[in-house]
């Protein structure tokens, strides 16, 4: 404090730059309100409010001389660190706190204690550098201690101070806290955590926060604010690491250069370096490094610059530019840890938008590999995730993308996953290995395909998709349209829920995750048919818009048409064929349609019929019109008919 004062007064300029080139410290607090967090928080801020305060009086004041607005530049570093989230669109409740003193800057996200809060404190803790994990000396170590450790660890926090607090409660007993402090350095060795502080303190004294405590001669190591101002992040390894830069944009001002702008995820990057893109593999040559300020010769991990190359390439958005010798590795399949932070569970088979750096991509997991219980670290196991559950997964990716397992690179090997529908944040994920077994299936090549086939069946061919409540009139309809199309000549197949059970599926039951995996496999299956030439009905009541999205996806634009076969739930209950309604109405069937199971209507299908307000003939009618009007029966030609 006093050293800066002498430095404002003499130069105001040196001060400025003094105060921008601080070193910002990311951290988060863990613990409840028993613990004495709000105390620690507000000390914490108060104390060094006073520092802020204080400097900011004689910036204003000399400001006016110097032209310059001091304030602006805490608050801008600010909004700078803070960008990440926004970057990554994580929209999850984080309150955080900024701070600053003579060396350092902070901001300090602060997330509720609950385990109902996990995906706040993950959060929170996704670009912190340093936890202070609370506990309270009377208490010990808490379940809620652990499941905070695991879970900073998780997300990569090397840096953990224990912050021992209410030792005034505890008459400042060196044997309270030393017994505490063994026994969590002991199981943060178990969970992998390489750098622990204890710190004994009393937030509400202050005792050990700001200054040494008398109360406690025989602590020798730093109170707790000057172990965070000091504390060194190895951030070293990510400098020394091989160069990574995602690219955000390409640049092409007036057609004078091309250049690829991103930050610096690691490594360093020099003009005349030889650089790799990936995952397409090119090479070139780095020319110049452009920024706002003019070029430079050089730039290092957590910069942002404009690369421009040598050579004329084909680089887009999401491409990550690296060292030609350390290319970065690229795959699409994944086994990742996953927090899940959505309200619907996760579910199997079920696509999701991912982000990783600049790229967006669709993940599916393919597999659940285990859970894990965050107050124990025990694995469980899973077929779903719900709301604040994390669990590893395989993932497979729609698309090659670059990446580095998380625990190297927390910016290339993290991931957010997206609901397609909601377009809400359900998931944060870390990448910690690709699978090899991707990478040695190709696409096999044939010549004889969809358009020849097609061809000799003289039609298109195409999915109508029928979806609606059980007793709806899909499996009804599908028959007498099947009936219908083959009397004219036309290839057809009908896959049917009830008959498809009974084989390709009859190891699914009704649970949101089975029926997820059945559509799956029948949109497989009827693409297969697509691809076979054939004009194939699929009917199942199919009831979430996210899986009838997916399958619409698989297909080529005017391959998938929507049936919604609609009836009143009054109505398919009152038909109740197999007597299926009324055992679910007795309880005696658990997860049915449209009794304790949700539908999801469609919002926008090629086609609605009401069968409560026509006769099955007539609502095979509108969809064999349906069908003719949209070019499905032409004759042939090798196109695929255009959806009207
Ligand atoms: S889907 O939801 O996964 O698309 P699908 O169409 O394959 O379901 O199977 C539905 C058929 O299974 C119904 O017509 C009905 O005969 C039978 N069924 C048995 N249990 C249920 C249930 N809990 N919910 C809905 N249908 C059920």
């Amino acid at each position: 404090m006093q050293q800066s004062r002498v430095l404002l007064e003499s130069d105001i300029h040196a001060y400025l730059k003094q105060h921008a080139n601080k070193r910002l410290l990311r951290f988060i607090t863990c613990g409840s309100v028993d613990d004495g967090k709000s105390s620690l928080i507000g000390r914490m801020l108060w104390e060094s409010k006073m520092l802020f305060e204080d400097q900011l009086a004689t910036l204003r004041a000399d400001s006016k001389r110097v032209g310059t607005r001091g304030e602006d530049i805490d608050y801008a570093l600010l909004l700078d660190g803070l960008s990440a989230e926004r970057e990554q669109g994580i929209t999850i409740d984080v309150a955080y706190r900024y701070f600053s003193t003579d060396l350092r800057q902070f901001i300090v996200a602060d997330t509720p204690g609950h385990e109902q809060y996990t995906r706040n404190m993950i959060t929170g803790a996704s670009t912190a550098d340093l936890a202070v994990i609370l506990v309270d000396a009377r208490k010990g170590l808490l379940t809620q201690t652990r499941r905070h450790s695991i879970l900073v660890s998780l997300i990569g926090i090397r840096h953990i101070v224990l912050a021992v607090n209410k030792m005034d409660l505890v008459n400042y007993s060196q044997r309270v806290f030393d017994d505490i402090a063994t026994h969590y350095q002991a199981f943060a060795a178990q969970i992998g955590i390489p750098h622990v502080t204890a710190i004994p303190i009393s937030a509400i004294q202050g005792d050990n926060l700001i200054e040494p405590s008398d109360q406690t001669p025989w602590y020798s190591g730093p109170c707790l604010l000057q172990h965070l101002e000091r504390v060194e992040i190895d951030t070293d390894h990510l400098q020394a690491a091989p160069l990574r830069m995602p690219v955000q944009w390409v640049n092409r001002p007036h057609h004078e250069f091309r250049g690829y702008a991103g930050t610096l995820a690691s490594g360093s990057v020099k003009t005349g370096d030889r650089i790799r893109v990936s995952p397409s593999g090119v090479q070139s040559t780095v020319q110049r490094i452009v920024t706002a300020d003019g070029d430079l010769d050089s730039a290092q991990a957590h910069q942002a610059v404009t690369l421009t190359l040598a050579d004329e390439l084909d680089i887009s958005r999401g491409d990550v530019i690296a060292a030609a010798d350390s290319p970065a590795p690229s795959a699409r399949q994944f086994e990742a840890t996953l927090v899940w932070m959505g309200e619907p569970a996760m579910l199997r088979g079920r696509d999701y938008l991912m982000k990783i750096g600049t790229r967006t991509a669709t993940a599916t997991v393919m597999r659940f590999k285990y859970k894990i219980d965050v107050n124990t670290g025990t694995h469980l196991p899973a077929t779903a995730l719900a709301l604040n559950e994390i669990g590893v997964v395989d993932l497979d990716v729609d698309r090659t993308i670059a990446f580095d397992p998380y625990d190297v690179n927390r910016d290339t090997g993290g991931f957010i996953l997206i609901d397609r529908i909601s377009n809400d944040t359900v998931g944060a994920g870390m990448i910690r290995h690709s699978l090899r077994r991707a990478d040695n299936i190709h696409w096999q090549a044939v010549e004889v395909n969809k358009a020849s086939r097609r061809s000799m069946n003289q039609h298109h061919s195409a999915v109508v998709w029928f979806t609606g409540l059980s007793g709806a009139g899909k499996s009804t309809l599908a028959n007498l349209l099947e009936k219908r199309l083959h009397a004219l000549g036309k290839r057809t197949y009908l896959l049917d829920g009830d008959n498809v059970r009974h084989g390709l599926t009859k190891d699914l039951g009704f649970t949101a995750a089975d029926r997820v995996e059945n559509i799956r496999r029948v949109a497989e299956v009827a693409k297969l048919f697509v691809d076979a030439g054939v004009i194939v009905l699929t009917a199942f009541i199919s009831p979430f818009r996210s899986e009838r999205r997916m399958a619409r996806d698989m297909m080529e634009a005017g391959e998938f048409i929507e049936v919604f076969v609609d009836a009143p739930l009054a109505v398919t209950e009152e038909r109740d064929p197999k007597g299926l309604y009324k055992k679910a109405r007795r309880g005696d069937l658990k997860n049915f349609t449209g009794i304790d199971s949700p539908y999801e209507v469609p919002e926008n299908p090629e086609l609605c019929v009401d069968t409560s307000l026509c006769t099955p003939e007539e609502a095979a009618d509108l969809i064999y019109q349906r069908l003719v009007e949209i070019g499905l029966l032409d004759t042939m030609s090798s196109t695929p008919p255009t959806r009207s």
